[in-house]
């Protein structure tokens, strides 16, 4: 039986520790001149040692459940997406679950970097219209931090730490209105993680070499991130026979201000429509839409049916859109 899906709560985590450009200037030979102008980011959030992935999920959860007024108990199924789970296995969902009270529900992780809230969303959206679940809760949840080189100027001002959840619900009226998904895995070394997966287990030698940590090909990474952008979001659109014009917002995966502006200049949507937190938060994975959709929540600023766009892309090399009709 087909229903339809809304979201009934978001909600946001940030750790309490910032990292600024001025304190970046003193690990890596680099300024907040160079950072500003070339990414539009001021600040990140950092975990703090003890904390974990899951420890940001589970704060972001709890404000969600909170907005919707439900219990964890309520939720059918846990999803989170992650390239910075707790361990390799087990899925962090299913931590959440349990640190949540809700142990014995279905818990899994997404694993598709930067594009993992748009490939959850698309996901859990499918599990509640299909009738699968009445109510799935989606963390994007991400401590980069952890897996980020401070002695690599080229990648380390780039990455922070957050949480973001949404809580989906079947409904009478439907608010997913369409979804683009996309991967090209034939060079996945543009942005990846070497080590520690079964290519290249640990050993001291991957340790030495840094394998461990982000590595990026950023240039290659800026060329296709604005084309996928922007065919994205106009498939996705297109599905719901929908244009750029119907849009109230565009919510872009956080990566770099000059992406989003380049992306959002071929869509022509005005600035008033981007939603743009990255000065404050930098990239923060597949945390960053929610982080900012929280914020969209939380300042009062969406409406009965405006349609919204989430865009992403990541590595895979990865990417994706879901159009989305907000319901009040
Ligand atoms: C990483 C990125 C900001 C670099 O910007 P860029 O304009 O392409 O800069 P370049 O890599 O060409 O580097 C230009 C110069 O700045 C230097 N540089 C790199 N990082 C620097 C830093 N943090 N501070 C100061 N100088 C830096 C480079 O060494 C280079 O110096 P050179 O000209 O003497 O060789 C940009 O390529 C980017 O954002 N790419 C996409 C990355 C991304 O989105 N990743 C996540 C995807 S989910």
């Amino acid at each position: 039986m087909q229903q339809g899906v809304r979201i009934v709560g978001v909600g946001s985590y940030a750790p309490e520790r910032i990292l600024t450009n001025e304190d970046l200037a003193k690990l890596v030979d680099t300024n907040d001149e160079w950072i500003s102008s070339r990414t539009g980011m001021k600040r990140r959030h950092i975990v703090a040692e003890d904390q974990a992935t899951s420890d940001l999920a589970v704060e972001a959860a709890k404000r969600a459940l909170a907005r919707a007024g439900l219990d964890a108990g309520q939720i059918d199924a846990f999803v989170v997406a992650t390239v910075t789970p707790d361990f390799l296995f087990p899925a962090t969902a299913c931590l959440v679950a349990n640190r949540l009270g809700a142990t014995g529900k279905a818990a899994f992780d997404i694993s598709i970097a930067c594009s993992g809230f748009v490939y959850g969303l698309t996901v859990a959206a499918g599990l509640v219209r299909s009738g699968v679940y009445n109510r799935v809760m989606l963390i994007g949840a991400e401590s980069l931090s952890k897996i980020t080189d401070y002695t690599d100027r080229a990648t380390c001002v780039l990455f922070g730490d957050g949480a973001g959840a949404i809580i989906l619900e079947g409904s009478s009226e439907d608010c997913f209105l369409g979804s683009s998904l996309g991967a090209d895995g034939s060079n996945p070394d543009v942005l990846f993680q070497p080590g520690g997966g079964s290519r290249n287990p640990a050993t001291a030698q991957t340790i030495e070499e840094h394998q461990h940590y982000i590595h990026m090909a950023g240039k290659e990474v800026f060329k296709f991130a604005v084309s996928k952008m922007v065919d994205s979001s106009l498939t996705a659109l297109q599905k719901a026979h929908l244009t750029p014009d119907d849009m109230a917002y565009l919510i872009p995966h956080q990566a770099n201000l000059r992406i989003i502006d380049s992306a959002t200049k071929y869509l022509k949507v005005p600035a008033e429509k981007v939603v743009v937190n990255i000065a404050e938060y930098g990239n923060t994975s597949s945390a960053s839409i929610p982080l900012a959709l929280a914020e969209l929540d939380s300042d009062g600023r969406l409406k009965q049916d405006d349609v919204i766009v989430f865009v992403a892309f990541g590595g895979g090399l990865s990417w994706g859109a879901v159009a989305w009709r907000w319901a009040a």
